[in-house]
């Protein structure tokens, strides 16, 4: 039987020992920036092709691509809004198609609209719910279509939050609504998915330093307080977790969801 551990090296460049998804492909939502863009970036140096989605970051994700192919890696952007459905199922049948399998999809792209619900628009509850958790179905349902051949492997990984069950301040109810969806879908989607061999989980970050939440923005200190740990992540300690997940070594992990929050939940 094949394993990822004896997968012959891919395009992504030279095989070594630490490149334990060489032979893999993987699929990322919204991977041109934040954290999107680290995970892009950690599956590419652990050995997988990795084709991303982008909306309105054609620049950052066109560089993010030069970057990796210049390192000796293979990456693919393509342009796709995920509250789209057919877009998002386009681009993944078209990264499978251009790179030949689809091993891992990870579900990243997001938004978080901050407003009390005596204000909050019905076209942001809408558009919320079409990124958060729509297009989280739409791209799980088209993605595990081309897993599981050539070798049962497959992994989906969702990046929820801590605000799926914490959710400590007035204005993100209908954002932690969206990310406590993720929760009860990945265990749903662990118990359709797992006689096909394919994991499911979702990684739930606390505070991370991107452009939704910068280290230096007006909440952060309230943040930092409420944390056993008083910083925001880096992006690459997330795509640290979802690299493990998306690896060899998480096969009996599934239908969990995953708190990296420097205790915010605590
Ligand atoms: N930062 C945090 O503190 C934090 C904490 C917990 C969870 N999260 C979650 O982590 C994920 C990434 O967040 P981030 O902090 O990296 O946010 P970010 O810096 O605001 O980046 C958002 C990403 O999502 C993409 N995106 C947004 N709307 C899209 C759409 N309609 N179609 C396709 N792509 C779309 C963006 O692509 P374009 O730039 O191309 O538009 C971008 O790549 C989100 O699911 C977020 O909820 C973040």
């Amino acid at each position: 039987m094949s394993s990822v551990l004896d997968a012959s090296p891919s395009a992504a460049g030279p095989a070594a020992s630490s490149r334990v998804l060489a032979g893999k492909v993987a699929f990322v939502t919204g991977g041109a920036r934040g954290i999107g863009a680290a995970i892009v970036q950690r599956l590419a140096r652990d050995g997988a092709a990795v084709a991303f989605t982008y909306s309105s970051s054609e620049a950052p994700a066109q560089a993010l691509v030069a970057a990796i192919e210049a390192g000796g890696g293979k990456a693919l952007a393509l342009r796709a809004d995920s509250a789209d459905a057919a877009a998002l199922t386009q681009a993944i049948d078209g990264a499978a198609r251009t790179l030949g399998r689809l091993d891992i999809l990870v579900n990243n792209a997001g938004v978080a609209v901050a407003g009390e619900i005596d204000s909050f628009a019905l076209a942001d509850f809408d558009h919320t719910i079409n990124v958060n958790v729509r297009a989280v179905f739409v791209a799980t349902q088209a993605a595990v279509r081309h897993m599981g051949q050539g070798g049962a492997y497959g992994r989906v990984i969702t990046i929820g939050s801590t605000n799926s069950d914490r959710v400590p301040w007035a204005g993100f109810s209908v954002y932690g609504m969206s990310k406590a969806a993720i929760v009860g879908l990945t265990k749903g989607l662990a118990r359709d998915l797992g006689p096909r061999g394919i994991t499911v989980n979702n990684v739930q970050p606390g505070p991370v330093n991107t452009d939704m939440n910068p280290a230096d923005g007006p909440l952060a200190s309230n943040m930092h307080g409420m944390m056993a740990l008083n910083r925001h992540a880096h992006p690459d300690e997330i795509a640290g977790m979802v690299a493990y997940l998306a690896g060899p070594e998480s096969g009996m992990v599934t239908g969990a969801s995953l708190l990296i929050d420097g205790g915010f939940a605590a």
